[in-house]
């Protein structure tokens, strides 16, 4: 039995390095897979936790992946041993990946606790297996590192680069508006889609992966790399040595991350015009890592930073061109001073040194803080008021300025589906001024807070010309959408908030200067409608019914009551 660096026993020996009955059971079962007494000899046991799944598009390549970390595991002296995950395909999952983020992240706490693990490589890559393994992780507090899979190559279509999800909601525009074939949007179905890995926008995954970096949770360099470039596999493979590393010298996630980490990412957030999923999933990270984050957090800390990456959705390029200019250590460099450059990272220096040699290679697609591509100011804002007293944000590089400031009349929706219904109808009571608002899709109401934010305009708009309007919802939006949406307003309608009070035809006024989002109607009248409120039906069964039961409100990150904090790897009991 090897002792770690503070002299207790490594956590695998009390699996592989007892005597007697109990370990014979362990070793002698796992004599079945063909090792040998030596992987048993007291070197470290590296857990590769992957989410690879064939349901998971983004993920479908990620056991290649593990290849190159268990080269990596072995090459250092550990015995590396993968295993699998519940995955969270966003693009098939229903109704909602999200519904499903907190279940993937107990699968991984819960994995890692159990078995003779004394550290772990997380495989995730699509937008909610990240946050979902960072979160499991940190409860277990293993040491860990983060591989994520990597973009897809550019897209491809008619000559143009067309990136995931934004230009399939700017292609299906222009379908609805008469401006493009339905035989075309066909054919670019395929054509945005031309390798292995993630979504190629900055929306969610890749957003997730580079906060993580920016966490210092992963290798520097590794977010943007494409998922099918040789290098992912080096740096998995780095990622595997550097784990059994970290093991000898006891470096855990909570002895890396603490507020500054977290500041850190928010600030990298706004650089690079990262994804509101972002702030729900952070929120949650910093619960799990028991680091105190609010939500204002994210608009004081936002608002020092200008936007200083030009990808889709809030500029113009995609990932691949992002990881040939330099990543997020280019992005580190150029902030500078604006970051806690002494936070802690997974390599054992602190982030600074980490991104010391960095280089800005396409100073168009990472701008200078000279140049940057927005002022300081321009991501997301939280606003509060009496329509969302816990608050509720905004992706101002997303949106559009002339709505900044916008006073409209309410058509309110119960439901998406109800939305969706009369969303092209002629006799829609809408105009430009409008403000939508689509509710009951909150964390609890639909269950999951699905991605329904960036409500499509609804045809007859559209065909006046108009690209975008004021959106309301407690859902979320897809971190590859665009337009003035106001998303996750807590408490959400179906917790009783006082979106579930707004009724069409009432008043709303959006300030984002002033941070406002206030309905005009008198405090007596929401008394009388409150009162006419159905109670919260709370019966059911199964997974939905205990995700409703449990899940916290988005100011807060949407974690289950339950699960906020570390419970760490202390060896559970077990006797034959
Ligand atoms: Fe998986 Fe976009 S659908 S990253
Ligand atoms: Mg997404």
């Amino acid at each position: 039995m090897q002792p770690d660096n503070d002299g207790s026993p490594r956590r695998s020996a009390a699996w592989f390095g007892l005597d007697g009955k109990l370990g014979f059971v362990h070793r002698s079962k796992m004599y079945n897979q063909g090792y040998s007494a030596s992987m048993f000899d007291g070197r470290p046991v590296i857990g590769i936790c992957n989410s690879w799944s064939d349901l998971a598009p983004c993920n479908a390549h990620l056991r290649q992946v593990a290849e190159a970390v268990k080269r990596g595991v072995l090459m250092a002296g550990g015995v590396p041993l993968e295993f699998p995950t519940i995955s969270l395909g966003e693009t098939l999952m229903r109704p909602s990946a999200m519904l499903f983020r907190n279940l993937m992240s107990m699968d991984v706490e819960e994995t890692l606790r159990a078995n003779p693990l004394d550290g772990v490589v997380l495989l995730g890559g699509c937008d909610k297996t990240v946050p979902a393994q960072l979160m499991g992780a940190l409860s277990a507090d293993l040491p860990a590192v983060m591989v994520t899979g990597g973009p897809m190559l550019n897209g491809k279509f008619r000559g143009c680069d067309a990136g995931s999800g934004t230009h399939v909601w700017q292609f299906s525009e222009e379908v609805r508006a008469g401006r493009m074939s339905k035989e075309d949007f066909s054919i670019a179905e395929a054509c945005l889609s031309r390798s292995a890995g993630h979504c190629t926008t900055m929306g969610t995954a890749s957003t997730m992966a580079c906060l993580t970096e920016a966490l210092g949770l992963s290798l520097p360099g590794s977010a943007a790399i494409p998922a099918v470039d040789a290098q992912r596999h080096r740096i998995a493979e780095q990622a595997g040595g550097r784990v059994v590393e970290m093991v000898e010298e006891g470096l855990t996630p909570s002895s890396i991350l603490d507020r500054r980490s977290f500041e850190n990412a928010i600030r990298v957030n706004a650089a690079i015009g990262g994804s509101t999923n972002a702030v729900v999933h952070l929120l949650a990270i910093a619960g799990r890592a028991e680091v105190d984050l609010a939500l204002d957090d994210f608009d004081t800390l936002a608002g020092q930073i200008p936007l200083l990456v030009d990808l889709l959705p809030s500029g113009r390029f995609l990932m691949e061109e992002f990881a040939y200019a330099g990543g997020v250590p280019a992005v580190i460099k150029e902030l500078g001073d604006l970051l806690h450059t002494d936070a802690a990272t997974v390599t054992g220096r602190c982030l600074g040194d980490n991104c010391a040699d960095a280089r800005n290679w396409g100073p168009e697609v990472i701008r200078s803080r000279a140049e940057p591509l927005r002022e300081a100011g321009s991501h997301t804002a939280v606003l509060r008021g009496n329509l969302a007293p816990d608050g509720a944000v905004i992706k101002v590089s997303a949106a559009s300025g002339e709505l900044m400031r916008h006073s409209g009349t309410a058509l309110v929706f119960d439901t998406i589906e109800e939305y969706h219904d009369q969303a092209d109808s002629p006799g829609l009571p809408v105009e430009a001024s409008t403000v939508l608002v689509v509710r009951n899709a909150g964390p609890s109401g639909y269950p999951g807070m699905p991605e329904i934010g960036n409500l499509a305009i609804p045809k007859k708009l559209l065909d006046a010309g108009v690209r975008d309007m004021v959106r309301i919802t407690d859902g979320r939006m897809s971190g590859t959408s665009y337009g003035t949406v106001v998303l996750h307003v807590a408490p959400e309608a179906a917790a009783g908030g006082p979106l579930a009070l707004l009724r069409t035809g009432d008043t709303v006024t959006l300030d984002v200067p002033g941070r406002r989002i206030d309905m005009d109607v008198p405090e007596d009248e929401l008394r009388r409608r409150a009162a006419e409120l159905a109670p919260a039906d709370d019966t059911g069964s199964g997974y939905a019914w205990l995700y409703r039961k449990h899940v916290r409100q988005a100011d807060t990150g949407a974690d289950f009551d339950f699960l906020k904090g570390r419970r760490g790897h202390a060896v559970p009991r077990r006797h034959l």
